[in-house]
């Protein structure tokens, strides 16, 4: 018998696992073990079997946890799409998610919950969902949700995303928005985790346990599920034509290869990091839905490197952050050629005039882009939804080499946890 809070501490001893509510009591002795209620009353407990392997939590040749994880991106992509796609018909089709498709056409309103990387996943999915389904989405931080008496209106869905299904705040916003009476789905990747018990619908992120603290495949896998999500609501609401849908979910089975060829930029990061530790600090910007990836490229760098960073809309330069720009200070814009691009380059433009030093990540043999970069990364070419998930790859690879080059402890940075159970 093992007592753990995470399953992932006990998947290379067993994978028979009860989970215990709150309250709930265990009694263990040798091979014994009893439940109870609070009142002490004995209770029968399901055992639940999970399908996650030990060898998933080795390194299998990788220095850390986190390399290992970024170079699954493409598995976990296709693993969270598998289910919900209708080769045949070439259709989304959300399978198990335990809602029904007249629920999900009666929603007027989505909230996105969620902290950290997730929530930075959840602001790319209010772009997916107003986009794709034209629903108003509001996206917010779990713990400023929870205290600031948000006003849930009737025919409102609460969509909340976490890796470990634990994370205290997201949790507390979710039983918050049950009591309002409001539908609730969970975008999780550990299964029954509480956030997963507790929500009315279900999609699973599929990413296989995540150990290193920074999160990367589940991040990504996120990303994926969000426009399943977002075309399958476009769907059943009639916001979005069959050739649309089947168009975008085109580009995004096609993600997963495009990714292995990003994951090449493992070997540039790696050289260049040397020379990218010594910035003061680093600036990532986008506009649209590349700005959720410059704010996760932002986050990545200062967990990990413990350097200052900042994520920022590219076209909020001017009301500050222009000043912080000089010569020490390094520039990843996020550049993609999709409806953003020339205002985004014109951005561009107004931070190397400044003297900043500039990384710029656009798609294919851009050569408007090299000209105002020191180092331009190409992407393969794919649509506005997909973008995302390919541009987290090389922010992901930043932050992890300049982390490593400083001799940082990169699976477990300093003073975090991988699951957040307490305020
Ligand atoms: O398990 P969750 O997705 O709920 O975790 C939320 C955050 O604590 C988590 O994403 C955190 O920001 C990561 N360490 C970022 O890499």
């Amino acid at each position: 018998m093992v007592i753990a809070s995470d399953v992932q501490a006990i998947i290379s001893h067993t994978n028979k696992v009860v989970y215990l509510e709150d309250f709930e009591i265990v009694f263990v002795k040798g091979n014994d073990v009893k439940f109870f209620s609070a009142a002490g009353a004995p209770i029968k407990k399901e055992v639940v079997t999970i399908t996650w392997t030990a060898d998933q939590v080795e390194k299998a040749g990788y220095k850390h946890f986190m390399l290992k994880e970024i170079h699954e991106q493409p598995r976990a992509v296709a693993a969270a799409c598998a289910p919900h796609v209708d080769l045949e018909a070439k259709r989304v089709k959300l399978s198990d998610v335990g809602l029904s498709d007249e629920q999900l056409r009666g929603i007027e309103r989505v909230f996105i919950i969620a902290c950290g990387t997730s929530y930075y996943a959840g602001l790319a999915g209010k772009y997916l969902i107003e986009q794709l389904a034209k629903i108003p989405v509001e996206c917010d931080i779990a713990s400023e949700f929870r205290y600031r008496d948000p006003v849930i209106p009737p025919r409102s869905l609460i969509l909340t995303i976490s890796q470990s299904g634990e994370t205290a705040d997201t949790l507390a916003a979710l039983r918050l928005a049950k009591q309002a009476g409001a539908l609730t789905l969970s975008i999780c990747n550990v299964r029954a985790s509480s956030i997963d018990r507790e929500a009315h619908g279900h999609l699973y992120m599929n990413s296989g346990p995540e150990i290193g603290v920074a999160s990367t495949k589940a991040f990504v896998s996120t990303l994926a599920l969000l426009n399943l999500l977002s075309l399958y609501l476009g769907q059943v609401r009639g916001a979005l034509s069959v050739k649309d849908e089947q168009h975008a979910l085109e580009q995004l089975l096609a993600a997963p290869s495009q990714m292995e060829a990003v994951l090449a930029y493992d070997k540039f990061f790696a050289e260049a990091a040397q020379k990218l530790k010594a910035y003061k600090g680093i600036l990532f910007m986008g506009r649209g839905i590349n700005y959720p990836i410059a704010l996760e490229g932002a986050l990545k760098l200062k967990e990990l490197a413990y350097m200052h960073a900042e994520g920022y809309a590219a076209g909020e330069m001017k009301h500050g952050p222009l000043a912080l720009i000089d010569e020490r200070m390094l520039i990843v814009m996020v550049c993609p050629s999709d409806r953003n691009y020339e205002k985004t380059l014109s951005n561009l433009e107004e931070a190397r005039a400044r003297g900043g030093r500039i990384i710029s990540i656009g798609t294919g043999d851009n050569h408007a882009l090299k000209a105002v970069s020191d180092h331009y990364l190409s992407l393969p070419k794919a649509e506005w939804n997909v973008n995302p998930i390919l541009e987290s790859i090389p922010v992901q690879l930043l932050a992890y080499h300049v982390a490593n080059a400083m001799g940082h402890d990169v699976d477990q940075p300093r003073n975090l946890a991988k699951s957040v159970t307490v305020e």
